[in-house]
């Protein structure tokens, strides 16, 4: 497996490949990987001969008082990860490749409506951010598969969308997200938990399956089931952020005959800000 930082290097090998007539996967990170990623990357594996992950911590998507810079970084880490997995390539730019004109003068990509409420709306900015980096990746990558994951459910739907409107010739597909066995799914910030916080996390996707459950049983309060979960987690501990149960496909207001629901909610315990789902079909 070759660790790649520029783009020359990684347009000669994926040249080798496109010769050959394999197909080329994307699997976009941050690094700090996990089986979550492990779990994409062998996705991506099914749906594709080649494996390329990249590797870069994105400063456009993070807001100023967010944790760009204590974000952890673990590229032999992530690298000595993936060379014991199906990953062909790992491709970890510099900020300067990646935004060749410096951040300020960046072209960014904005997805307007879906990207308003939720994350959106508590990150500003943060969206434009994942389609600018996203699109600049898909740009230089040129993959004919992209694979993100369902935990950041919201940012999945917006890169589909950007990549539909913009015509992008490339499947994106997503894949499960990973619990740990307690339920909690796993993320880069779970390691900003203490023990105590640890221990109430799992609470999040308790509440989450108990609401699926009622809405499988038939409940279409969902205004009612929102605030009471939402107090729940407020009472755990948690500072909810939102707690929301909206269509799948676009993130608007359910119906009471909508069938593919969506429950989103994101909460801060201490210093982590966790974001799960979970989706209905009924
Ligand atoms: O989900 C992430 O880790 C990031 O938002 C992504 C898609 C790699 C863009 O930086």
């Amino acid at each position: 497996m070759k660790v790649v930082n520029s783009k020359e290097e990684l347009n000669e090998q994926l040249a080798e490949w496109r010769d050959e007539g394999e197909h080329i996967a994307l699997v976009p990170t941050m690094g700090n990987l996990h089986a979550g990623h492990v779990s994409l990357v062998e996705l991506a594996r099914e749906n594709a001969e080649r494996v390329v992950v990249s590797i870069f911590v994105n400063p456009t998507q993070f807001g100023k008082d967010e944790d760009f810079e204590q974000y952890p970084r673990t590229l032999e880490k992530d690298t000595r990860r993936l060379k014991t997995i199906s990953a062909d390539l790992i491709f970890a730019p510099a900020v300067e490749t990646i935004y060749p004109f410096g951040v300020e003068d960046a072209t960014m990509i904005s997805v307007p409506r879906i990207t308003e409420n939720f994350c959106g709306k508590s990150r500003p900015g943060h969206f434009d951010g994942v389609t600018s980096v996203v699109a600049r990746l898909f740009g230089i990558v040129r993959p004919d598969v992209a694979v993100f994951g369902q935990k950041d459910f919201q940012q999945q739907l917006v890169i589909r969308h950007m990549a539909l409107d913009l015509c992008l010739p490339i499947k994106i597909i997503t894949g499960e997200t990973v619990r740990d066995d307690d339920g909690l799914a796993l993320s880069s910030r779970n390691q900003y938990l203490t023990d105590d916080e640890r221990a109430i996390a799992p609470l999040l996707y308790e509440v989450l399956v108990a609401v699926g459950d009622k809405l499988q049983s038939g409940a279409r309060n969902f205004d009612e089931l929102e605030a009471a979960s939402a107090r729940q987690l407020s009472e755990a501990g948690f500072d909810v952020d939102y707690f929301a149960i909206r269509r799948a496909l676009n993130l608007e207001s359910p119906d009471r005959d909508c069938d593919e629901l969506v429950i989103l909610v994101a909460a801060k315990l201490g210093n982590a800000r966790l974001i799960d789902n979970l989706i209905v079909t009924i």
